[in-house]
């Protein structure tokens, strides 16, 4: 059907849910208490709520109200916090803003396995949360506690009534989330027993970086790229988060989880299932979220033989990154001096559905790389005829590369013909730049995250089933692993890029890899 100036109409019942909203800003109250007010709460939390506050994006009125240990009260916690923002960004510190902001901080000393202080936690929000215009008072909770102490506070949070009972509530989960499938299962029917699925929102902080949300839109708003995004036309699909930092002070953690809790259950899955999705019927998180559900469901489970042959775990040992010596992972505080827990992981991973049987997506990450980079390539096929002689047996294949960090790009790699040659081709690059192209300031992922949550907007958060079915792709991993100590660790030097077999991994493969 066509319209009277001949544009066509296309009949789709969502396709009015396409028209993306543009981001209003809330202007009803909320109160954000937040469970924890220490190390993320001055890293990330509170100069970004300041951020978003300079930069207009709050509501009017709205409260901040720490739950925590330590004995502090309003007036300790907004000097505490005010340090930590002007540490964020002294030279962006503006006081007499901060002097308005801090007045909407406030601080409750308590304790989470204390009733009492359950009792007195729903005086203060009594006293501080403003009704919104429908009367209701809305009231996020945001999780910032260790994964145990999430199951009691939200037990607790259900005994007193604090979870649904008068208020509309959300909660906001860290990661990590569990640290196999079953007991993420069993953080989930705590936390559903006490809130509705809908009313959950688990934090994964890739998903909130500008190029993550972007591919998406990118994928499904261009004829070029949708056409020949599956298995006619990609021959293999590259997706590396490589760190040059170490494991900083989180050594306690570390050695518990390692690479494969700390990075490939959740970011490295969630950009492989941004990649790989269908396009959704409309564009609401239910949607979104349910074709990304059902790509991790199509991740052709690994056995023991695929571990062993196509799956590499790495540590490192000391090294140079820069030109700085840097201590190697069992050097590390709070690391056994013969800790087996793995920095690096690469592997190869099949999706048995449709559009990418046969296509192998090799991921990989790792800490003490030689730099940040976090980078998905889409290698294309090669031409089956060399038409041009005998230098096209170097024929480059084409390479999309979505650059997500520390630079923002995307750049495409295609041949033309070398100048003034006779039949020499030339690997050519274009790029696009995020910073050249947008003016606009940089948001950090936190900035994000709780500027959807304060709206409601569930599509960047991870769904009970999803959290559930990644865990399913890389429990086999760990329990391999974890039954088999490695002979070799250490076994690559800080400031390389992961052992000898990530290479050969891919060499026997007949490809390398093209993130560096
Ligand atoms: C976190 C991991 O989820 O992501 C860290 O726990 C890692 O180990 C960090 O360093 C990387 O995040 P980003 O945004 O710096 O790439």
């Amino acid at each position: 059907m066509f319209d009277g100036r001949g544009e066509l109409i296309i009949d789709s019942r969502y396709l009015q849910t396409c028209d993306i909203p543009t981001s209003g800003r809330r202007t009803d109250p909320f109160t954000l208490v937040i469970m924890g007010g220490g190390d993320l709460s001055r890293r990330k939390l509170i100069p970004s709520l300041f951020h978003l506050f300079h930069e207009n994006e709050l509501p009017e009125v709205f409260s901040l109200l720490a739950f925590d240990r330590l004995d502090l009260d309003d007036a300790g916690y907004r000097a505490v916090m005010e340090e930590a923002v002007k540490k964020c960004n002294v030279d962006a510190f503006d006081k007499a803003i901060w002097d308005v902001f801090s007045r909407h901080l406030f601080y409750m000393h308590g304790v989470f396995e204390d009733d009492a202080s359950f009792v007195g936690l729903k005086d203060r929000i009594e006293q501080i949360a403003a009704p919104t215009s429908k009367g209701t008072r809305d009231i996020i909770y945001y999780m910032a506690i260790p994964p145990q102490v999430v199951s009691l506070a939200v037990k607790k949070m259900k005994a007193h009534d604090l979870s649904k009972g008068p208020y509309e509530t959300r909660i906001v989960i860290e990661k990590p989330f569990g640290e196999d499938r079953g007991s993420a299962a069993r953080l989930n029917r705590i936390i559903t027993g006490a809130f509705d699925e809908n009313q959950v929102y688990r934090i994964d902080h890739y998903l909130a970086k500008e190029p993550v949300d972007n591919i998406i839109f990118f994928r499904f708003s261009n004829t070029i790229f949708e056409e020949v995004w599956n298995r006619r036309y990609v021959d293999n699909v590259q997706i590396t988060v490589a760190e040059d930092l170490g494991i900083e002070h989180r050594g306690a953690f570390y050695e518990k989880a390692g690479v494969v809790r700390d990075i490939v259950q959740n970011h490295l899955l969630q950009l492989l299932s941004l990649v790989c999705m269908e396009a959704p019927i409309g564009f609401v998180p239910t949607f979104i979220r349910d074709e990304k559900a059902r790509i991790v469901r199509s991740i052709r489970p690994v056995d023991t033989e695929h571990i062993d042959r196509f799956i590499v775990r790495g540590q490192y040992g000391p090294g140079i990154i820069g030109d700085q010596e840097v201590p190697g992972y069992r050097g590390e505080p709070n690391v056994s001096p013969s800790s087996t827990a793995p920095t690096f992981f690469a592997g190869k991973f099949l999706i048995d559905n449709l559009r990418w049987a046969g296509v192998p997506f090799y991921l990989r990450t790792g800490k003490r790389l030689p730099r940040r980079v976090t980078e998905i390539c889409i290698q294309f096929k090669r031409l089956p005829l060399r038409l041009f002689g005998r230098t096209c047996d170097v024929l480059e294949p084409n390479v999309l590369f979505l650059t997500i960090q520390p630079d923002e790009k995307i750049g495409l790699r295609f041949l033309v013909k070398y100048p003034f040659s006779a039949n020499q081709l030339y690997a050519a690059r274009m790029d696009f730049s995020y910073n050249e192209v947008f003016k606009t300031p940089h948001h950090d992922a936190y900035e994000r995250i709780l500027l959807d949550v304060v709206k409601g907007d569930l599509t960047l958060f991870v769904r009970e089933d999803t959290i559930e079915e990644m865990w399913g792709v890389v429990d086999p991993i760990n329990q391999r692993w974890e039954g088999r100590p490695p002979p070799d660790f250490p076994n690559y030097r800080a400031g390389t890029w992961g052992p000898p077999a990530a290479e050969q991994l891919m060499a026997q493969e007949g490809r390398a890899w093209l993130a560096t």
